[in-house]
């Protein structure tokens, strides 16, 4: 296991207000847009549990929540084309308007997956808040619905994006900066 770089050391690309006033805005738009339905919120553990928590309390309408887990095989940062549910929804979504809740999308692998086995349990609608966008990495033809911030290719960390399982808990999104450590993100 490689030794964590010193979180200080890593460059901030979105600190934690601006992260904040951007997700009021899209929990705005959400109450907006929902305001004569309950959504149901689904978490894609882990990334996006910290942006889920503040996500759901800037939303003004009622609102239910669930989690599903997702382990995605490749070398660790780069997610392979196979993913597998580890953690399954807790209640049906059949006939709800899902909102599927991400840290980020990338090769949109993941969510297109998801599209397609969540898709098949019939919800009313389904669409996705990602809260970043690395959207000249997209090889499956997905968008997110609504999107915090489009940030160019550089592996993120911290507000629950994790190198390694790491810096999850740092309270803005930092990046790695030196070409000498991608090797180690697999970029
Ligand atoms: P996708 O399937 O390629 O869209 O990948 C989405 C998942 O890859 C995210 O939910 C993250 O877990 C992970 N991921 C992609 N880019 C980054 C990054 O820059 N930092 C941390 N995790 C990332
Ligand atoms: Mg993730």
């Amino acid at each position: 296991m490689t030794a964590p770089l010193p979180a200080t050391d890593l460059p901030i690309l979105l600190d934690a207000a601006r992260i904040d006033a951007r997700i009021a805005e899209l929990a705005a738009a959400i109450s907006r847009d929902y305001a004569d339905r309950t959504p149901h919120l689904v978490g894609v553990l882990k990334g996006a549990w910290v942006f889920m928590a503040d996500l759901v309390r800037h939303i003004s309408i009622h609102c239910t929540v669930d989690f599903l887990s997702i382990q995605s095989y490749g070398s660790g940062t780069v997610s392979s084309g196979e993913v597998q549910i580890t953690k399954d929804l807790d209640v049906s979504i059949e006939g709800r308007d899902v909102l599927v809740v991400e840290d980020i999308l990338d090769t949109g692998r993941t969510f297109s997956y998801l599209q397609e086995v969540l898709g098949a349990h019939d919800p009313a609608s389904l669409k996705l808040v990602a809260l970043l966008d690395k959207r000249s990495r997209r090889i499956m033809p997905v968008q997110a619905d609504y999107v915090g911030f489009e940030i160019p290719d550089v592996f993120v960390v911290g507000y629950g994006l994790d190198y390694d399982q790491k810096y999850r808990n740092l309270a803005d999104v930092r990046y790695i900066p030196w070409p000498q450590t991608l090797p180690l993100f697999g970029q």
